[in-house]
């Protein structure tokens, strides 16, 4: 038995408010603590998107009756909302601003606007953009306008990688995190997987891409789910939504690839804890860790997850290592497949902050 750090998870999206048939507080945290994560970062594009005061207050008592895990939701930047925001930026996980197509109604289509909220957001605050190519590069050039940090979400190819280890080069202050679907899966795996279910945004990249994501580590800050549940009735559909569900699933193809050599611990445990730990900064979870069987091997299956997504991409996937039990502040909140913990029992780790 191996005894790790309570995970955190930048990138997940909880579906509630508006979707919960997807997910809800409840199950993504349970599926979280699944996957031996005791701290989520809850993105925006729910319905309502999270977007004021009102809406935002929604997702929290949501998660304040539900949540098994800690968490903090984030604030989506509208065109509107850049002076709003910045004054709720304490409530909340961070800014996200959605600068490309993807699931749901926020995206910000001029680059004005993200410049207002460039300005606005403080400084000490995290800000994270969904942008793909070279919105990505574009978003780079704004954010050092402004001379802010920037947190660049789910990278997934080779030209990213390479522009953002020379923007760090530079000394430009610009963070990443790469989701494991981004370094385990890549478009050779779209027609096993059928194109409804492969659908995911950024899409699946070329083996080079993927390649790439392996060969600049160095450069990836973070590794984060994007934990993104959509029902199979919807993905097997005639218009399937992107996304996949992951929070389950990471832990264990990380320490798999860790058994396998392609990683060490330190390299998870940097990734995964540490650096999402003080780029987003968050407070230490005490008494808190994480209990795995390094040694069990098994078989993942969609049907024995506890997200609502009912299925994964990895499905049939062996496995080496296994999320035997995980204490939360000294609480023991799961155990054997169990989520132990009871509803509301997680705390919004940003609630002190006024
Ligand atoms: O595949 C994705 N799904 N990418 C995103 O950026 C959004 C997410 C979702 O919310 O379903
Ligand atoms: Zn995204
Ligand atoms: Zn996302």
């Amino acid at each position: 038995m191996v005894q790790l750090p309570g995970f955190i998870d930048p990138h997940v999206h909880m579906r509630e408010p508006g979707a919960t048939h997807k997910e809800d507080w409840y199950s993504g945290t349970a599926a979280a603590l699944a996957g031996g994560v005791t701290m989520v970062l809850a993105m925006p594009n729910t319905q309502p998107p999270i977007t004021d005061a009102e809406s935002l207050n929604l997702a929290l008592e949501a998660a304040r009756q539900k949540a098994v895990c800690d968490y903090a939701q984030y604030l989506g930047a509208t065109p509107e909302n850049a002076s709003i925001a910045a004054e709720l930026a304490p409530q909340t996980a961070g800014l996200k601003m959605y600068l490309d197509h993807t699931y749901g109604p926020l995206r910000l289509a001029d680059m004005t606007d993200w410049m207002a909220h460039l300005a606005h957001w403080p400084y000490e605050m995290p800000l994270a953009v969904h942008a793909e190519g070279r919105t990505l590069a574009a978003v780079i050039l704004l954010a050092a306008f402004f001379e802010r940090p920037l947190h660049l979400c789910h990278v997934s190819r080779r030209e990213e990688i390479l522009i953002i280890r020379a923007a760090k080069e530079r000394g430009l202050k610009v963070t990443c995190e790469v989701t494991p679907h981004h370094l385990f899966l890549s478009e050779e795996d779209i027609p096993a997987l059928g194109q409804g279910r492969a659908e995911v945004r950024p899409a699946l990249a070329s083996p080079r891409d993927r390649q790439a994501l392996w060969d600049n580590l160095d450069v990836i800050d973070c590794f984060a789910t994007d934990h993104a549940p959509h029902t199979l009735a919807e993905k097997d559909g005639n218009t399937p939504p992107p996304g996949f569900p992951g929070l389950e699933t990471a832990l264990p193809l990380l320490l798999t690839a860790v058994a396998e050599g392609r990683l060490t611990l330190e390299d998870v445990i940097r990734r995964y804890y540490v650096n999402p730990q003080r780029i987003f900064r968050l407070p230490a979870q005490p008494e808190t860790w994480v209990e795995v069987d390094s040694e069990s091997t098994w078989e993942i299956r969609g049907e024995n997850l506890l997200t609502r997504a009912g299925w994964t991409p990895f499905e049939g996937w062996r496995v080496r290592g296994r999320v035997m039990r995980v204490v939360l502040r000294g609480t023991e909140v799961y155990r054997d497949g169990k989520v132990l913990a009871v509803p509301g029992f997680g705390r919004n780790v940003r609630a002190n902050a006024m």
